[in-house]
């Protein structure tokens, strides 16, 4: 029988996301709070002789050419070790895309992580250089949980906590490209960082919701909402449906709420739905990825 690896690839939040500065390399210096979250996409891996044949499936279209993280991470695997000489990857795609929610991030660790339990190669720091080489938020997903990230998004301090929140995650029909808010951004954008600090302290301690709720912010917001009319739609919809905050995930368009529980958090998803909106009730995970099954 030939050896199959099954993975769950999990989605994330930012509680909160600052911009510093511009770099000389193009990429914008930032910090921010992420946390992995229950929404995840199933990733299936088998070797097969040659070639990579890239088989999405699920509600998001994401492209079966070497444009797929997916296709690029098991190029990059596969050169570097040699082997499988080919592969067959299926991903049942549950994240949205253009989201902020790194679903294509997760998913790229994820194929990198199957590929080593398909071949037994690749350290955890030659996992980490291909997962780094992939983008900007790949290596939180190394980790899982809620962690404090910096650099380009890339240097990553797990913070331990080990309590579950209940969140709602909403998306407005448009989806916005990472490169493109950017774009938008500029010096009267920027701050010193010390929010997400405070942040992560508050997250290290498992601070209740309401402690968490007065340090959100993302500098993100103002600029993609009012570009994104269905983004603002979404933050004021959640705003108002007795949550106990809501903020834009990364940079959008994908919003987020806290619930003060389970419950609470599928009454607003339902009201969400029922408005249009693609939505769903989640609860913080302490992984980026699951290996469900493994030769
Ligand atoms: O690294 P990633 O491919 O996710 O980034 C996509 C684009 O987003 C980059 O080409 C860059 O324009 C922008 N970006 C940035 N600063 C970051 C992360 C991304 O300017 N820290």
């Amino acid at each position: 029988m030939t050896p199959r690896v099954m993975l769950k690839a999990y989605a994330k939040i930012n509680w909160g996301l600052e911009l510093l500065s511009r770099r000389p390399d193009g990429y914008h210096e930032i910090r921010t709070v992420t946390h992995t979250v229950s929404l995840h996409d199933d990733l299936w891996l088998e070797p097969m002789r040659g070639g990579i044949d890239l088989r999405p499936r699920g509600r998001w279209a994401v492209p079966r050419s070497p444009d797929n993280i997916c296709w690029r991470a098991a190029r990059g695997f596969m050169d570097v070790f040699g082997e499988p000489s080919g592969l067959r990857l299926t991903i049942h795609k549950r994240i949205p895309v253009g989201a902020g929610l790194g679903g294509g991030s997760s998913d790229g660790v994820a194929t990198l992580v199957g590929l080593a339990r398909l071949t037994g190669l690749g350290t955890a720091a030659e996992l980490r250089e291909l997962a780094i080489g992939l983008g900007s938020d790949t290596a939180l997903f190394l980790e899982g949980g809620a962690a404090l990230c910096s650099g380009r998004g890339d240097v990553v301090s797990p913070l331990g906590c080990a309590r579950e929140y209940d969140l709602v995650i909403a998306k407005p029909r448009e989806g916005v490209p990472t490169p493109l808010a950017y774009s938008l951004m500029g010096a009267e954008d920027f701050s010193d960082g010390s929010d997400m600090d405070r942040l992560a302290d508050a997250l290290r301690r498992c601070a209740e919701l309401g402690v968490i709720a007065q340090l959100m912010r993302n500098a993100f917001t103002q600029k993609v909402c009012s570009m994104f009319e269905g983004a603002q739609e979404l933050l004021s919809m959640l705003r108002s449906a007795d949550t106990v905050a809501a903020g834009m995930s990364g940079s959008g368009s994908a919003i987020f709420a806290v619930a003060p529980d389970a419950e609470h958090a599928q009454t607003v998803r339902d009201e969400v739905r029922a408005a249009g909106y693609w939505c769903t009730s989640v609860h913080t995970v302490d992984r980026g990825y699951h290996v469900v099954e493994e030769p």
